[in-house]
Parts: structure tokens; C-alpha cells; sequence
């Protein structure tokens, strides 16, 4: 059969938007499912939208399809487990692996593996019961921020700055059933990196079987006057601002592009992410986390950073969808 052109939106076969999901940010995932489909049909790609509400198995029993756009943040679709999913039934879809994916979903996890291959991340502590909170002073003092290790959108997070604030903020982030930790308050100025697509690594017989990430693209300062960039500030309050071009300089800006190529790297995460970083007052970078299936409303930091490189938000969304090989 002739090949199709790169550019023919008839090369992806059917693409089903898998968007929803059942965890805390299944309304963020909703919003940024409608504008992924949105812009793939203004491609002439021929999508249909899946609210997943329950298994993701019988969202997609009976449908004829070629591919996935996995929209879904959080866990059940960001955690390796849809992606189980759909390597059983042999359908290609957008982003990390199942690995990659399993892993990042845990930010602590995540930060023993950086730590392992030298990457700088701030210092942490367990919180398994209220016995860890003494240990934890000793170790980090204050402020310090606790974080239910598999929750995105700043959910269930808290910063505390005295053992009163450190016992209510164990108690709100341990609601989210999953590891809790508290994580040494960083100074310094927050910002991040969208990281997508880059080099085909094909199998022997020349098919492609993933795309390694190369590219990040320009880098945004978030800036917000909340304690931290909260839920509100990400998603109700007009008083965050973003800063792209983030006021580093080239030199500044490239190494930190690289070190979130790295940080992907290291923990095998394929196609596009976001990579969250501090630059703390002594000018030392401090990775947080990185995110598999990163927000993709117009007005999300990915669509943002692609914006300041000329890629407009159809445009990245095919690019996005590119990466799902098979
Ligand atoms: N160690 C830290 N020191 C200071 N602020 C922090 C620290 N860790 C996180 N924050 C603040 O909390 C916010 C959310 O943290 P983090 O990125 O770990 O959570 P998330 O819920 O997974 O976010 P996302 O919505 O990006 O998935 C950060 O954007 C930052 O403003
Ligand atoms: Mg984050």
C-alpha cells in the first residue's frame, strides 16, 4: 500500500480521545479532552471523544480504533494502568509507557530515581503515621510542604511551618490513599519545562516502536501570590502570572532545558511531559516532578511553551499525537 503522507490526518486510522477518568482531576481532564478533540477534528483527524467513567476496557469494548489520545490526568490513566491496558489489546496511544508511567505517577519514587543518577531534588521524609513527624523536624525543620506522593493539581498538598501545621497537613494528605511525604520548602523562583517528541527508535524491522524526547521547549516562570502554586492558582485565581520568556539567560535557560531532558531520560518518560523545577536562592536547580499527561486546556503551561516556539495548539496536538507509534 502507498504511504501517506506525513501531513494526511488519514494516517492515524481512528483516534479516540480517552478523557475523564476517575481521580481527583477528572475536571481538568474533561477540559482538556474537549480541546484535544476539538483540535484534532480542526485537523481533519477522525476522533471521537470517551468520557471514561468506569473501565477503561468496556469504554473502548465494540469501538473499531486505531489509536488513543490518552488524556486522562492522574491515576487510572496517567499511572501505567490504561497503559497496560491498551498494550494487551495492540493499541497505539500517546505518551509514556507503562513503566514511566507507573513510576512518575509516585513523585517519591520518582525522586529516589533522580537522586540515584545524581539529579538534585529537595530533601523528603516519609510520613506514615504521626510517629514520623518528630523525625521529619529533625530532618527538614520548617516550612516544609507535605504531598500525597500519587495526587497531581496540587491536591491534598499543604505547606506547614510549625508541628501543629505538619500534623493537619499529614491529615489532609493522607485522605488521598496513597504515600505521604513532606519535602523541604525551596526558596528561589518555580518553574517549568514541556518536554515532547524527538528521535524514532524503531525495532529491527525498521517499525517505530517509541520516540525518545529530545526537545524541550521554551521555559516558563510561574509566579503566583499564594503560599505555593495551589489548585486556585492554577485553575481559578487571574492572579498567577506566567513569564514566557522566563527571564533566564540563553546559557541559564538551555541548561535548564537539558536538565529536564535529563530528568525525563532517566526515568523513561517518552513522547511529551512536563517537567516541574525549582531554581532555588543559591542558584541550585531542585527537581520536583515531572508529569506524564500534563494539562492541555488553551489556556495549560504546555500549550503555553508551545506558543512561545511557533507551534500553535492544533499543531501540537497532532505533534503529540505523532508519538503514539505503532
Ligand atoms: N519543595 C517545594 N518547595 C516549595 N514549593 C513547592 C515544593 N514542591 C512543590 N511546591 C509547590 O507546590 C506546587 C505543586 O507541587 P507538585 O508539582 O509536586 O504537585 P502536583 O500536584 O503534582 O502538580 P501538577 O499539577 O503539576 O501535577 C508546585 O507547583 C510548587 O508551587
Ligand atoms: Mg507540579
Amino acid at each position: 500500500m502507498k504511504a501517506l503522507a506525513m501531513n494526511n490526518p488519514k494516517k492515524f486510522g481512528r483516534v479516540a480521545v480517552m478523557m475523564g477518568g476517575s481521580s481527583a482531576e477528572r475536571e481538568v481532564s474533561l477540559k482538556s479532552g474537549a480541546a484535544v478533540y476539538e483540535a484534532l477534528k480542526c485537523k481533519g483527524v477522525d476522533a471521537i471523544a470517551i468520557d471514561v467513567t468506569g473501565s477503561p476496557i468496556e469504554a473502548l469494548a465494540g469501538l473499531k480504533i486505531d489509536r488513543v489520545f490518552n488524556i486522562i490526568h492522574g491515576r487510572g490513566g496517567e499511572d501505567g494502568v490504561l497503559q497496560g491496558v491498551l498494550e494487551v489489546l495492540g493499541i497505539p496511544y500517546t505518551g509514556s509507557g507503562v513503566m514511566a508511567s507507573a513510576l512518575t505517577m509516585d513523585k517519591l519514587r520518582t525522586k529516589l530515581c533522580w537522586q540515584g543518577f545524581g539529579l538534585v531534588t529537595p530533601k523528603w521524609c516519609l510520613l506514615e503515621d504521626e510517629a514520623d513527624l518528630d523525625d521529619c523536624i529533625e530532618k527538614l525543620g520548617f516550612p516544609v510542604i507535605v504531598k500525597p506522593a500519587q495526587e497531581g493539581s496540587s491536591i491534598g498538598m499543604s505547606k506547614a511551618g510549625n508541628r501543629d501545621e505538619l500534623q493537619k497537613a499529614l491529615i489532609v494528605a493522607e485522605k488521598y490513599r496513597c504515600d505521604v511525604y513532606a519535602e523541604a520548602w525551596v526558596t528561589g523562583k518555580e518553574y517549568t519545562v514541556a518536554v515532547l517528541d524527538g528521535d524514532d527508535c524503531m525495532d529491527a524491522g525498521g517499525k517505530v516502536m517509541h520516540r525518545a524526547i529530545t526537545e524541550a521547549l521554551p521555559v516558563i516562570r510561574l509566579e503566583t501570590p499564594n503560599a505555593f502554586y495551589d489548585y486556585e492558582a492554577k485553575y481559578q485565581a487571574t492572579t498567577t502570572q506566567y513569564h514566557c520568556p522566563c527571564g533566564l539567560s540563553p546559557e541559564q535557560e538551555q541548561s535548564l532545558k537539558e536538565l529536564a531532558v535529563t530528568a525525563c531520560k532517566v526515568v523513561g518518560v517518552k513522547g511529551w511531559g512536563r517537567v516541574d523545577v525549582f531554581i532555588d536562592d543559591l542558584g541550585q536547580y531542585q527537581l520536583i516532578e515531572v508529569n506524564t499527561v500534563p494539562g492541555m486546556t488553551d489556556h495549560s503551561l504546555v500549550p503555553m511553551a508551545a506558543r512561545q516556539a511557533g507551534i500553535d495548539f492544533n499543531e501540537l496536538v497532532w505533534r503529540i499525537l505523532e508519538t503514539s507509534c505503532g
